[in-house]
C-alpha cells in the first residue's frame, strides 16, 4: 500500500512533531463538545467526591485524538498517566506489573484495546471492577491463586474498533466516548493553535483551506499544515498566504474536498468501467489490484462519510455527488 498524505493512522513523520502540538488541557482541546461536556461534569464529581474517574472507553476513527484526550483527562484529574497497549500485552503478568505500579487515581492508558487477549481481559475485569488482581501462582498441582489488592484507578481504553470490543469488557466502562469528525471550523481552529505553536505566520482563509482538506481530522490537518509551512518558507518568504497554500496543497495533490489520486483512481474507476455501479468491493478491488478489506477499511469510510459512495445490497455506488464533484455526466 501506498502511504498518503490524507491517512488518518500516525505515520513516522507525525511522530515528529505530533507530541508538541497536544494540547494539555481540556480548554485546549478544540471540538468534541458533547464529549467534552460529559467528561468536565464527570471529573468534577469525582474531584469532588475525591475519588477515581470511573473508567473511560474512547472510540472513533484515526487521527481524532483518543491518545491526546486521555492525557487530557489524567492532566485535568491531576494524577498520572501510565500509557500502554492491547498488543504490549502478552501475559498476564505484564498487566499485573502495570496495575501494581499505579498509584491511587491514576491513568492506566490501554490503546488499541480490542487487540487485548481474552486471557489477559479476564485478568481486566475484577481489576476494572473491584481494584484487584487474582493471580495464579506455581503451576500443576500445587498451583494457588492469590488476591492482590490495587489502588483504585481509572482505566481509559481507546480502540478504532469499538465493535471488535466484547461486550462483558465494553459492559465495564462508566463513561462510553465517541468521537466524530470535526467540522471544518474545529479544524481551522486546530490549524490556527498548531501554527502558532510553530511560531508560523497564517492567513485566515489559508487555515480554512487547509481545514477543508482534512477529512476532518486533526492529524492530517496538522500534517498538511507542516508541508505547507516548509513550501511557504521554500517557495515564500514564509508566511503561509492563501495563494502559497493553495500551490501547496495542489503540489501535494490534495483536492478541495481532502481527496488524494487514490480516492480519484477508486471513484473514475467505478464510473468508467462500472457505469458507476452497483459493483462488488471484490470486484472493484481487483480491477484496480487491490485488497478488498483495503478498500473497506482503509479507502472507503471517507468517501462513505462525505456520501461519493453508497453501500446497497448488490455492491457499492458512486452517487450524484461524486459525479458532480469530477464534472461528469451520470449515465441514465
Ligand atoms: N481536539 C483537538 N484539539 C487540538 N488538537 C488535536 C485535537 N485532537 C487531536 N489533536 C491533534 O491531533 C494529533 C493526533 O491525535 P491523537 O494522537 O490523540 O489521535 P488518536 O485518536 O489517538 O489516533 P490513533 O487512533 O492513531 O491512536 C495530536 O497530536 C494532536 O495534536
Ligand atoms: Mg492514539
Amino acid at each position: 500500500m501506498e502511504e498518503r498524505i490524507i491517512d488518518g493512522e500516525i505515520s513516522e513523520f507525525d511522530e515528529r512533531f505530533e507530541q508538541s502540538l497536544r494540547p494539555q488541557r481540556l480548554s485546549q482541546y478544540i471540538g468534541q463538545q458533547k464529549v467534552k461536556h460529559n467528561l468536565e461534569i464527570f471529573i468534577e464529581a469525582a474531584k469532588m467526591r475525591n475519588e477515581s474517574l470511573d473508567h473511560v472507553l474512547l472510540y472513533g476513527p484515526p487521527g481524532l485524538g483518543k491518545t491526546t484526550l486521555a492525557t487530557v483527562i489524567a492532566n485535568e484529574m491531576e494524577v498520572g498517566v501510565k500509557m500502554t497497549s492491547g498488543p504490549a500485552i502478552e501475559r498476564p503478568g505484564d498487566l499485573a506489573a502495570i496495575v501494581s505500579s499505579l498509584e491511587p487515581g491514576d491513568v492506566l492508558f490501554i490503546d488499541e484495546i480490542h487487540r487485548l487477549n481474552r486471557s489477559i481481559e479476564e485478568v481486566l475485569y475484577p481489576a476494572m471492577e473491584d481494584f484487584c488482581l487474582d493471580i495464579v501462582v506455581g503451576k500443576g498441582p500445587t498451583a494457588r491463586s492469590v488476591r492482590l489488592d490495587l489502588p483504585p484507578f481509572t482505566l481509559i481504553g481507546a480502540t478504532t474498533r469499538a465493535g471488535a470490543l466484547s461486550a462483558p469488557l465494553r459492559d465495564r466502562f462508566g463513561v462510553l466516548s465517541r468521537l466524530e469528525y470535526y467540522d471544518t471550523e474545529a479544524l481551522t481552529d486546530i490549524v490556527e493553535r498548531s501554527a502558532a505553536l510553530f511560531e508560523a505566520d497564517i492567513d485566515p482563509h489559508a487555515a480554512i483551506e487547509i481545514a477543508r482538506r482534512s477529512r476532518g481530522t486533526p492529524r492530517i490537518a496538522n500534517r498538511l499544515l507542516k508541508r505547507v509551512r516548509d513550501y511557504a518558507m521554500v517557495r515564500g518568504n514564509g508566511s503561509i498566504t492563501t495563494e502559497m497554500a493553495e500551490q501547496a496543497l495542489e503540489m501535494l495533490q490534495v483536492d478541495p474536498l481532502g481527496l488524494d489520486h487514490i480516492d480519484h483512481k477508486l471513484l473514475t474507476g467505478m464510473i468508467s468501467r462500472f457505469r458507476g455501479g452497483p459493483v462488488g468491493v471484490d470486484t472493484i478491488a481487483a480491477s484496480i489490484g487491490e485488497e478488498s478489506t483495503t478498500i473497506e477499511d482503509v479507502y472507503e469510510p471517507y468517501l462513505l462519510q462525505i456520501g461519493f459512495i453508497q453501500r446497497t445490497p448488490r455492491g457499492r455506488t458512486v452517487t450524484p455527488l461524486a459525479y458532480e464533484h469530477f464534472k461528469m455526466e451520470m449515465p441514465e
